[in-house]
């Protein structure tokens, strides 16, 4: 099984973190074989398995399941799991949730969305031994507030972005996602921090990327994210459509301009 230490060391190698989202144990079975290091078991899968229309509805019953599954069909990733909208609330629930995700779901690592906020959360989970992944820019479970934005835009708000990495670290998180920010400012993030940083529409300097995975097939239903690519289109099956996915991270090659902010 891949480990936290061993994804470390191939980032310092500089070697790129394929990551992908599975949600039931046939397809991280092919993910994990195919060579993906990180599994994300996201709570997109409000949208594109439950068919909602935001990831608000998730609950954390339905990541613990969809993560058990996951996790019987998981040969070899990393595995993470999202902490489901309002499970973080407080300390006291994320405690709560977190252990459910690694204790009945087998997670090996949760994953939270937002800066300063949920500092408290990270620290906690982090000095109890749990390994803990931050999500910033875009954030789905704030979309309501927010919207559907590219963040990290203006001077401003780059800045207090850099400042809630720095500060998602400092508090103990092993793993960054950054989630639809400019790609010279996920360049600087990622120079700046010690912890990967795993990019979905934020450029090819992260030292990783994540897609879901119905997005890299093309049978995401409606609107396809701009910063996605189906990787089943030029190939004969699901299983090399991942392994395509997975080379073309290796090699640098995704994302490619076209795919960024
Ligand atoms: O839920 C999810 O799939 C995610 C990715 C979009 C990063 O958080």
């Amino acid at each position: 099984m891949k480990t936290l230490s061993a994804i470390r060391k191939s980032v310092r190698s500089g070697e790129k973190v394929a990551c992908l989202t599975a949600y039931d144990a046939s397809f991280a079975h092919w993910v994990s074989t195919a060579g993906v290091d990180v599994i994300l078991v996201g709570d997109s899968l409000g949208m594109v398995v439950q068919g909602h229309k935001t990831t608000l509805p998730v609950s954390l019953d339905e990541m613990v399941y969809h993560t058990q599954m996951v996790q019987r069909g998981n040969q070899s990733s990393w595995c993470i799991a999202d902490l489901p909208f309002m499970s973080d609330a407080s300390v006291e629930t994320c405690l709560s949730a977190a252990s459910r995700l690694m204790k009945e779901g087998q997670a090996n690592m949760v994953k939270l969305e937002g800066g300063e906020r949920v500092l408290p959360m990270v620290k906690a989970m982090s000095d109890l031994g749990i390994p803990v992944c931050g999500h910033l820019g875009l954030l789905p479970q704030s979309v309501e507030k927010h919207g559907y934005k590219v963040a990290g835009r203006d001077e401003s708000s780059a800045e207090k972005l850099m400042s809630q990495a720095q500060g998602l670290e400092q508090a103990g998180a092993d793993m960054l996602v950054l989630e639809c920010v400019p790609a010279d400012l996920a360049k600087e993030i990622t120079s700046r921090l010690n912890i990967p940083v795993i990019g979905i529409g934020s450029g090819p300097a992260c030292d990783g990327q994540v897609l879901v995975l119905q997005d890299i097939l093309g049978i995401t239903v409606g609107k396809t994210p701009l910063f996605a690519h189906n990787f089943l289109a030029a190939t004969n099956s699901i299983e090399s459509a991942i392994r395509s996915y997975v080379k073309a991270v290796k090699e640098e090659s995704f994302p490619a301009q076209e795919h960024c902010f």
